[in-house]
Formats: structure tokens, C-alpha cells, sequence
């Protein structure tokens, strides 16, 4: 069985996301959804939110969701994955992306990660993007999946008020 690990911090999950995990469904047996437990982070939701978010929305793919709680290398060695998926955007994520997964492959040599381009509509999408519009009452339903609009722009407005 192939198996890939998507990882990301998702806070909170985009359709940009959920585009990258569908499309690593259909190259692969199972896709582990990875979020780290990296405390030294602001988080708008907490790790436990997101994998809840994410396991909602990836109801039907062939999709486990989980969390990190060392290093990703280690956990993909643990997990008998082969490849590392990450979505790549722009050129402007390509040496953060290309720094981790060289890390990675020193790490654990038997990793490979594969970069699957971003689809055209979602170039411009991101989690901290998302959370500026929530924040400030905007439209974030081209975005986010329908079912969580509502619970992002809540914790996004209270959070500029203070109040989260
Ligand atoms: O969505 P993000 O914030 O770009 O995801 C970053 C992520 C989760 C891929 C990265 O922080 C990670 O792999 N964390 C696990 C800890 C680890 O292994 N760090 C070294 C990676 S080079």
C-alpha cells in the first residue's frame, strides 16, 4: 500500500488545501493529513479544531487525519509512508518548500517529497489570507468549504475583538 503524508499547519483548512489533498488521493492508497503540535506558534484553532475541520471536509477520499508530535521525518518512517505531498503556489514558496524537503531527506533518506502545483483558481489562496478577510467580516465562501464559513468568521471576529 502507498501511502503519502500531507502536512500543514491548516489554520484553517482552504479549498486550495482541499484541492491538493484530493488530487494526492488518486496517486496514492491512503493520504495521512498531518498537523503538527508546534507550540511556539500563534494558532487561531487549535489542533484539535483543525483535525476536526479536516476530517469533515474529507469525508468519502481515502484520508486519515492525525498530528505530528516530533519531527515529520520521523513520523513518515513511523507511519511506512513514501513520499511527503506539499502543494507549491508560487515561486515565493518554492525555497521554504525546497529548505524543508531537503531537511527532510537528511533526516530520513528514504522520504521523497513531491510538489504538486497549486490549480489556477487557488494561486492566490492562503490559511493567513482567509483569516485577514474572516477577521474583518469579509466574504470568505469562495475560500473556505461552505460548511465551516460560518465557525471560521466567528473565532476570526472575536479574535479581532479580543475576545478569543
Ligand atoms: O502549513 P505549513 O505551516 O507551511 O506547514 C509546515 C510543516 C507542518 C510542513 C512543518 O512545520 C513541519 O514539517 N513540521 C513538523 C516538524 C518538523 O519536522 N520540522 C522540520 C521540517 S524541515
Amino acid at each position: 500500500m502507498r501511502v503519502a503524508i500531507c502536512p500543514g499547519s491548516f489554520d484553517p483548512v482552504t479549498l486550495g488545501h482541499i484541492d491538493i489533498i484530493s488530487r494526492a488521493c488518486r496517486i496514492f492508497d491512503k493520504v495521512i493529513v498531518a498537523v503538527p503540535t508546534n507550540p511556539d506558534k500563534h494558532f487561531s484553532f487549535t489542533v484539535e479544531e483543525r483535525m476536526e475541520m479536516l476530517r469533515l471536509v474529507t469525508q468519502g477520499l481515502n484520508v486519515e487525519v492525525d498530528c505530528v508530535k516530533g519531527l515529520l521525518a520521523d513520523y513518515v518512517r513511523e507511519k511506512h509512508a513514501t513520499t511527503i505531498i506539499k502543494g507549491l503556489r508560487a515561486l515565493s514558496d518554492f525555497e521554504y518548500e525546497f529548505q524543508m524537503a531537503l531537511t527532510n531527506k537528511k533526516l530520513n533518506p528514504e522520504v521523497e517529497t513531491m510538489f504538486l502545483p497549486t490549480s489556477g483558481e487557488y494561486m492566490f489562496l492562503s490559511s493567513s489570507m482567509v483569516k485577514q478577510v474572516a477577521g474583518f467580516g469579509g466574504d470568505i465562501s469562495h475560500f473556505v468549504p461552505e460548511c465551516l464559513v460560518q465557525r471560521i468568521r466567528e473565532r476570526l471576529s472575536k479574535e479581532r475583538n479580543g475576545k478569543a
